[in-house]
């Protein structure tokens, strides 16, 4: 392989237990086609108003040099790109031409979630139709978000499917760029008659992970571009269950924020760990001939312990440009506005929240292993309400892990700033809506319960866990 590709230091590689044999590179083997990279159809705002269909039927689709059979969004793996300004209002009719039944959830946007905006209680049946009604406020900030169903117990199958899309919030802080890329990453497996496998009870306990990692619904995508062109790569983890360590390549990658909300100096990108559920905004500089965006596993601390086998990816290009030509286009620096930190606010309430899993032998000849993932003892149940918070408030919680692997938590509406892990202050700014929570270790984060009252959820973004039980109700009132 070119020297794009050569070996670099692994982040997590010193003293991990090896989970596998290495990764065959699917494409790079003889007479497989490259998929070339392309993005999701666009369904952008006009005047206000972004009035659309998302229709969700099964797909036959090319994937490398097999045929596979996928849930979808309007006929595409991802769905469409919803870009829209603050300020706007965005209907949505969601048709489920599917023979599950279904619903929506807006990861990150700051909507309210009541009644038919961003409201996880929905239920829309096979078959059916709903009208959703979302209102970006007029100073949402600028940022990538996504969206993808969120009906308990089916939210991992529905997603490891192929249904997820980017949501893309632009101002006039946007920063004009060379090129503006959506790269949707995901990952699914499939039986030999190209229909997405099941999960099995490992899968089920670690989460997840497809055999095959795409970008934009492709495997390995390769792409063009210009020398020394100033892009933005809006990159988002769409997988169930797998971790990405992220670096590029060929290019100088700045990392504006995570999950939508900006550092107050950009960061360095390189080895950056996304979670599933996160997003990453990325300023990319083209410097070589080829920019590649490469991926690294991140293993599973007690993968070795728990038997498992999923393949090792070492320095593997998930997407691939060719500089050809000089670009045109000189990037103007955006300017960005963080949250306001938290740690300067008073705390009404701390609260502690404790991520409990089974371990191996609980699971050994259950039947099943529903209602075994909890937080504070409980699995979700959505007649009852597990924290009722008071609208305006600034709350501190520790979130403690049990367990021997790590769980990414999630907040739905409200952005939650990272204050420390396991007792190590965070010395930057740092609001996200997925935060990561050692093996058995804990972290403390703040939240501004601001603006919107109405109930939502908090859980686990390893989505096997959260159709499991690790998942809370939350009430602002
Ligand atoms: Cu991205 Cu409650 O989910
Ligand atoms: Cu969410
Ligand atoms: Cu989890």
């Amino acid at each position: 392989m070119s020297q794009v590709f050569s070996r670099r230091n692994l982040l997590v590689g010193a003293g991990v237990v090896a989970v596998g044999t290495g990764v065959t590179y699917y494409l790079n083997q003889g007479g497989n086609k490259v998929g070339s990279f392309t993005q999701p159809e666009v369904l952008a705002s006009n005047n206000g108003v972004l009035e659309a269909t998302l229709e969700l039927a099964t797909v036959s689709k090319q994937l490398g040099n097999a045929k596979v059979n996928m849930l979808s969004y309007n006929g595409t793996v991802p769905g469409p790109t919803i870009k829209v300004r603050p300020g706007d209002k965005v209907k949505l009719k969601l048709t489920n031409n599917l023979n599950q039944d279904t619903n929506l959830h807006t990861h990150g946007l700051f909507v309210h979630p009541n009644a038919n905006s961003d409201n996880p209680f929905i239920h829309v049946m096979a078959g059916e139709s709903f009208d959703y009604e979302f209102d970006i406020p007029a100073d949402h900030a600028e940022g990538t978000h996504w969206y993808h169903p969120h009906l308990h117990g089916q939210v991992a199958n529905q997603v490891f499917g192929g249904l997820y899309g980017a949501i893309v919030v632009e101002d006039d802080n946007t920063p004009k760029v060379s090129e503006d890329r959506v790269l949707v990453i995901s990952d699914a497996s499939f039986d030999s008659s190209g229909n997405l496998a099941e999960a099995n009870m490992m899968g089920l306990m670690m989460g997840r992970e497809g055999d095959y990692v795409m970008v934009n619904g492709e495997i390995q995508p390769q792409g063009k571009t210009k020398k020394q062109a100033v892009e933005r790569w809006r990159i988002v983890n769409a997988c169930v269950a797998r971790y990405l360590a992220l670096q590029v390549v060929g290019g100088e990658a700045k990392l504006l924020g995570l999950d939508g909300h900006k550092l107050a100096e950009a960061e360095d990108l390189q080895n950056r760990v996304l979670a599933p559920g996160n997003r990453a905004d990325v300023l990319v500089t083209v410097n070589a001939d080829k920019v590649s965006l490469v991926y690294n596993t991140v293993a599973h601390p007690d993968a070795g312990m728990m038997g498992m086998s999923s393949k090792e990816y070492t320095d593997y290009p998930l997407v691939t440009f060719t500089a050809e030509g000089a670009a045109t286009v000189i990037a103007a620096e955006g300017k960005f506005q963080p949250l306001p930190d938290l740690r300067k606010s008073s705390v009404s309430t701390r609260r502690k929240f404790t991520l409990a899993m089974p371990n191996h032998a609980m699971v050994m000849g259950a039947a099943t292993m529903e209602g075994m993932f909890t937080i504070n003892g409980e699995a979700f149940s959505h007649d009852k309400v597990n924290t009722t918070v008071a609208n305006n408030t600034v709350e501190e919680w520790t979130i403690v892990n049990t367990s021997t692997m790590q769980h990414p938590f999630h907040l739905h509406i409200w952005p939650m700033q990272l204050v420390s892990v396991n007792g190590e202050e965070i010395s930057t700014l740092r609001h996200q809506d997925v935060v990561t929570v050692p093996a058995n270790g804990q972290i403390v984060i703040r939240v501004n319960f601001h603006t919107h009252t109405g109930k939502t959820l908090y859980h686990c973004h390893i989505l096997d866990h959260e159709d499991l039980g690790m998942m809370g109700v939350i009430e602002s009132v």
